[in-house]
């Protein structure tokens, strides 16, 4: 059997390689990053998500999982190869396609005979046009005519349950131009949906949008009851009232209706900003999405600005314990997390920052240093705080020893980003309570 190639081996590159050889597909993973190559060869994955570690072991001990740093020196033993690089915003918050530009010229450099190229990655409308134009360039410098496919098949998989939804998609949507990518695409992915074969082929326009319209519905729906939440405190109502009510209403169904400190993470921020370059650039102005984004960035100054207020202003030499760090739980990814904006008020604002949380201490390292100070578990992080912020709602952090936290602290006040806590048993606790909405 021919190989599949998947070209970046992040959280979504790794996840489908991982997958696919799950289903007895031999598949290679490539990185241009020698270290994470390297490592991944001895077993060590460079993130943290559930149940990956135990599926890379087996299927590279099985030989049908392997890593390498070179696309050309494998891409004759492959027929369609998964391109999911890194899309970071550019200055401007357009997509930056430096690396899928990277990945297809390397193929039209090194190609032999067939390959269907197919983007992962989340990407602007109209790329697999410029990937296909990036490939027939390079040929054409050969001066030969191989035939060629592009494709596009967006990511759905949310970090902390990567694995499950990769191995049990709602759907996946395809975007192809010829038969011959269907089929192939057909005979990937009939392994992960026997029963009810739920792949969507479309165009491929209409597949790349379909990221960008999913995400962006998504987060649409976080802002929204961010901003439902902010006038529940308004006026005396609990959101978390309010989401039950609406939940239940199934025309509107009950997830991501969660009021909070704000989305983050590497893909919701990017793609709003990347929706809104490509509304801007074809003239469409997308109204809603840029209310979304603002909700949103004012959302995450919301712990701060109400422990300014509960402390008159002045927040100078205060030791504030931070639970949670990851822009959610079950992940390490700290990308665009709330958690760094707070820190920086905090900082800016002259506290002391004590912050734990249960797997990104590593990533918060790399990207905070020594301006904050690293706790062992959440009892350590609140000795002496003047306050408690919760960012990330981690399952270890649901039922806490209220006792201790009393004794340790400063002063018991809990400022709760994610509504996980009962205003009515901190009450009785003798804690103050935040939460958001309520
Ligand atoms: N993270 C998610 O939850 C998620 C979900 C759905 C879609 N996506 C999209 O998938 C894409 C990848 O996201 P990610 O979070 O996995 O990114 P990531 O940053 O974790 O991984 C990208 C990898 O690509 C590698 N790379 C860059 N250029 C390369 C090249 N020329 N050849 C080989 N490797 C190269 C990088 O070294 C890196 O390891 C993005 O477009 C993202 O928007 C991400």
């Amino acid at each position: 059997m021919k190989k599949t190639l998947v070209v970046g081996t992040g959280y979504v590159g790794l996840v489908t390689g991982t997958c696919f050889s799950e289903m007895g597909i031999p598949v290679i993973c490539i990185d241009v990053d020698n270290e994470k190559i390297e490592n991944l060869k001895k077993g060590i994955l460079p993130i943290y998500e559930p149940g990956l570690d135990v599926l890379v072991e087996k299927n590279t001990k099985a030989g049908r999982l392997d890593f390498s740093t070179s696309l050309e020196d494998n891409l004759e033993e492959a027929e369609v190869i998964f391109s999911a690089v890194g899309t970071p915003p550019d200055e401007d918050g357009s997509a930056d396609l430096q690396y899928v530009i990277d990945v297809a010229r390397t193929i039209g450099r090194s190609m032999k005979d067939y390959k269907l190229v197919v983007t992962k990655s989340t990407v602007p409308v109209g790329t697999a046009g410029l990937v296909r134009k990036t490939i027939q360039a390079e040929l054409d410098k050969r001066g030969l005519s191989i035939p060629f496919d592009v494709a596009s098949n967006p990511e759905f998989l949310k970090e902390g349950d990567a694995v499950n939804d990769f191995m049990h998609p709602d759907r996946v949507v395809v975007g192809i131009e010829s038969s011959k990518a269907e089929e192939i695409m057909t005979r990937l992915y009939r392994p992960f949906l026997l029963n009810n074969f739920r792949v969507i082929f479309m165009d491929i326009t209409s597949a790349e949008m379909t990221k960008y319209a999913a995400n962006a519905m998504l987060a649409t729906r976080i802002s929204f009851m961010n901003d439902i939440a902010n006038l529940c405190e308004k006026v005396g109502a609990n959101i978390n009232m309010v989401r039950k009510g609406i939940g239940s209403d199934t025309r509107i169904g009950n997830k991501f209706l969660y009021a909070g400190c704000g989305y983050g993470g590497s893909c919701f921020p990017k793609d709003v900003k990347a929706l809104l370059k490509i509304g801007e650039q074809n003239d469409c102005s997308m109204r809603v999405i840029k209310a979304v984004e603002e909700v949103n960035d004012d959302q995450k100054f919301i712990l701060f600005h109400r422990l300014k207020s509960f402390y008159h202003g002045d927040l100078q030499g205060k030791t504030i314990a931070v639970w949670g760090l990851a822009f959610k739980p079950e992940t390490d990814d700290m990308r665009e997390a709330p958690s760094l904006v707070i820190i920086n008020e905090l900082l800016n604002a002259g506290c002391k920052v004590k912050a734990y949380d249960p797997v990104a201490m590593q990533e918060a390292k790399r990207k905070l240093g020594d301006k904050i100070t690293y706790s062992k578990d959440i009892y350590d992080a609140v000795i002496d705080a003047d306050a408690l912020l919760v960012i990330t709602e981690w399952k270890e952090f649901r039922v806490p020893i209220w006792n201790i936290l009393k004794q340790s602290m400063k002063k018991a006040v809990l400022f709760d980003g994610r509504n996980i806590y009962d205003l009515r048993e901190l009450k009785k606790e003798g804690i103050e309570y935040f939460g958001i909405g309520i």
